[in-house]
């Protein structure tokens, strides 16, 4: 049985509720968590919920629960699911009051927490990479933060699973490429990677910083830059990241194949190099 722990109280995941006027459900004024667990333990727990705080700071949404609170029911929630690899979601709302735009003076907020398995790892996707199509970004120029308002993402998502290509890869009006629907875009370059700066155009993800980390103590160049789509399509390789996709090679672009259309040695070095982080945090793992 899936549990939820909503606003302090554990309750089945089907029985809990939140008010009509809910101001995440009237104007998705919220933001959100997703963490993974391996072998019951959250990996890069912290990062995870300090990027909540800064979240909610930039929603002007005071927490209404510690980190440490956070911690403990994310523990519980995990330790309750009892399987090898779980993700964990967190939404923090301004809580429910009667519909009107400006921000209520003493909000109560909606804070919720479940866990649930994570789905089997699709081996063929990281065998042969995966493909992604190309959309115009129609999103806010706040996207470093995590909030609940994801409709230009679920629409770029379903755009992208319409023509058979797994995820949309935006692309300002001035030709940059930013980030997926739901994950940080590299490309590899003279053996470097590239990414886009963490400004407001993309989300600062917990694993792009991660990835970032192991790469450069690979002695791999790692640039932040502005990458124009026609120099992704040049790419020697490309590569997404998010917590549940961890390193996912792309190997075609709009229908052409990335360099020889296969996974890239870079990418199969950091592909490696997370299994690595993750193992020596949380222990040995099953991922199919
Ligand atoms: C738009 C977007 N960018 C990037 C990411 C990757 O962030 P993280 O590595 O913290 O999961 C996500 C994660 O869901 C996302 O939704």
């Amino acid at each position: 049985m899936e549990t939820v722990w909503l606003n302090g109280k554990y309750m089945p995941l089907s029985e809990g509720n939140v008010s009509l006027e809910d101001r995440g459900l009237l104007f998705a004024d919220g933001v959100y968590e997703v963490i993974a667990a391996y072998n019951g333990v959250p990996f890069i727990l912290d990062e995870h919920l300090e990027r909540m705080i800064r979240s909610a700071d930039g929603i002007r949404l005071e927490s209404p629960h510690t980190t440490d609170v956070r911690r403990q029911v994310i523990h519980d929630l995990v330790t309750r699911l009892g399987v090898s690899r779980a993700m964990i979601y967190g939404q923090l709302t301004r809580g429910s009051s009667r519909r009107s735009h400006p921000l209520p003076k003493a909000p109560t907020p909606t804070e919720y927490w479940f866990a649930r398995e994570l789905p089997p790892v699709v081996t063929k996707n990281y065998r042969e990479g995966v493909h992604l199509i190309t959309q115009p970004e129609e999103r806010w120029a706040r996207c470093w933060i995590k909030s609940t308002s994801l409709l230009p993402n679920v629409l770029a998502k379903q755009a992208a699973l319409d023509v058979g290509a797994f995820d949309s890869l935006y692309v300002l009006e001035d030709g940059v490429i930013t980030e997926t629907s739901a994950a940080n875009c590299y490309i590899v370059r003279d053996g470097n990677i590239f990414t886009h700066p963490a400004n407001g155009r993309i989300l600062g993800g917990c694993k792009r910083a991660l990835v970032m980390e192991l790469a450069r103590r690979a002695g791999i160049g790692v640039h932040e830059e502005f990458i124009p789509l026609d120099q992704a399509r040049e790419a020697e390789e490309m590569f997404i990241t998010s917590t549940t996709l961890n390193v996912l090679p792309v190997t075609t672009l709009d229908d052409n194949p990335i360099s020889n259309g296969r996974v890239g040695p870079i990418t199969g070095r950091l592909m490696e190099a997370v299994g690595d982080a993750i193992r020596e945090k949380c222990g040995e793992i099953v991922m199919a």
